[in-house]
């Protein structure tokens, strides 16, 4: 398949494959050189990182700075996610989806990225009491000032991301084009990372599904390997046993029945199509007929590049529905 797609107002190809920059060294603002470089050699252009990744801004912004090479990237961050007192049960968390917050985010991650600009500025969480539609200018206005170039909302369902783009289209504004939830082969009913996560697993989301087919936004999914479920070090048996070396949030997050069937099928036609695992699962989530990118983290040059690979594997449609049939 394809292993670049287009975003309007980026002006050059976008790998298929973003590099997940929430990574422990980069978390910890460590150098990324290696993971990076060859990230990038092999042809994935497209970094996924945001303002509350650690550090992960700072490493990036000092591997760009060091290669030179801000014009050879995509370069994605998110802003505008709530801050959590869990100090405080009373008052656990505070939304920060204002016009204010915001701007201060993104000129702190411009500052940590030392760049000018952002290609793909996300919300990083929604706040459903603030109309869509004055968000949607307060976006357009940093796309005017040529603070960004392409904007979306990450965790925002796909009615708010319409009635975004709905406005803007009408006042001649720049729309949301990208849009940043969950989405794996493995189901999820858990918040994956707190804070009202949106996911577009599962049926209850074949309505979401439905919208991004018929609406030009792309996906950028993320947790597409559901946190390494689909690693491949892991059979459905690890998830049964009473000495099970898994987390026990992890088997609730992943481990229902019909994931671990879906584990052992992917587990066979891996075998069969002499594939690993990840690259089938990574693969399957192109076949769903969404313009869709993947942010995928791994500290492994290896396992980033066989990543990129998954997009080579032929994955029919009946193979598909059977890797996610009940
Ligand atoms: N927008 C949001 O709210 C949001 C939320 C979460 C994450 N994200 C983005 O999505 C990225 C990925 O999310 P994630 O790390 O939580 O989940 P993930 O990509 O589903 O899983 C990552 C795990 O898979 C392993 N892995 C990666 N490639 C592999 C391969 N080829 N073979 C075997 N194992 C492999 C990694 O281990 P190794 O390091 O050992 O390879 C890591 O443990 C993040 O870095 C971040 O950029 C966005």
């Amino acid at each position: 398949m394809e292993k670049f797609g287009v975003i309007p107002g980026i002006d050059q190809k976008v790998s298929r494959i973003f590099f997940g920059c929430a990574i422990r060294p980069m978390n910890l603002g460590e150098d990324a050189g290696t993971l990076l470089d060859a990230a990038l050699e092999n042809g994935i252009n497209a970094f996924d990182t945001a303002r509350v990744y650690g550090s992960s801004e700072n490493s990036l912004g000092n591997w760009i700075r060091s290669r030179g090479v801000r014009d050879r990237i995509v370069l994605l961050t998110k802003g505008g996610h709530p801050a959590f007192h869990p100090e405080n049960p009373a008052d656990p968390i505070t939304r920060r989806i204002s016009r204010e917050e915001i701007r201060k985010d993104l000129e702190t991650s411009l500052l940590a990225l030392g760049v000018d600009t952002i290609d793909i500025y996300l919300l990083h969480r929604d706040d459903t009491s603030v109309p869509a539609e004055e968000i949607a200018g307060w976006m357009d206005e940093l796309v005017k000032e040529g603070r960004v170039r392409a904007i979306g909302g990450s965790n925002w369902t796909h009615q708010r991301i319409q009635a975004a783009r709905d406005y803007a289209l009408a006042h001649g504004m720049t729309p949301f084009t990208v849009s940043s939830p969950h989405f794996s082969l493995a189901e999820t009913a858990a918040d994956l990372y707190g804070d009202h996560c949106v996911t577009l697993t599962g049926s209850e989301n074949a309505q979401a599904r439905k919208w991004y087919r018929e609406n030009p936004v792309a996906v950028l999914s993320f947790a597409s390997l559901s946190q390494g479920f689909f690693s491949g070090r892991w059979k459905a048996d690890d998830f049964c046993r009473a000495d099970s070396p898994l987390k026990p949030e992890f088997i609730k997050a992943f481990g229902c029945e019909k994931n671990l069937t879906r584990l052992e099928r992917v587990r066979k036609l891996a075998a069969e199509k002499g594939c690993t695992v990840s690259q089938l699962a990574l693969r399957w989530g192109f076949s769903q007929g969404m313009d869709l990118f993947t942010a995928v983290g791994s500290t492994s040059p290896e396992r980033m590049l066989e990543n990129w690979k998954a997009l080579d594997i032929p994955l029919s449609a009946e193979e598909a529905e059977w890797l996610s049939a009940d």
